[in-house]
């Protein structure tokens, strides 16, 4: 049997528990998430980059390669009073291949 060759991104919680999932490439990293049953991403807003519940906190590694938050997603962030430097909305982050072995914490405050 062939190995997945889909990108696997870990996901670390407030609490240090750890859970790598394989998400297709092209869905949000939110939507990747989400379908596989990660705890700590909430998404109430369905993807919208509204709510500001699906944040996540980009390895220091790989904060370079994901970018800063964009123009519709810094301002919702904002709102969250979240003042975590490497923090951005998963659901304005597509996976793509050259996402694989990703890191991201989430917050205590999603569950
Ligand atoms: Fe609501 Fe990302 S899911 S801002």
């Amino acid at each position: 049997m062939r190995e997945s060759e889909l990108p696997k991104v870990t996901f670390v919680s407030a609490s240090g528990e750890t859970e790598v999932v394989e998400i297709e490439t092209g869905i949000s990293l939110m939507e990747g998430a989400v379908s596989n049953g990660v705890a700590g991403i909430d998404a109430e807003c369905g993807g919208n980059c509204y709510c500001g519940t699906c944040r996540v906190y980009i390895d220091a590694a790989w904060h370079e390669h994901i970018g800063p938050p964009g123009d519709y997603e810094l301002p919702v962030i904002e709102t969250t009073g979240d003042s975590e430097p490497l923090v951005r909305l998963s659901c304005q982050i597509t996976v793509s291949d050259d996402l694989d072995g990703l890191t991201v914490r989430t917050p205590a405050s999603q569950t």
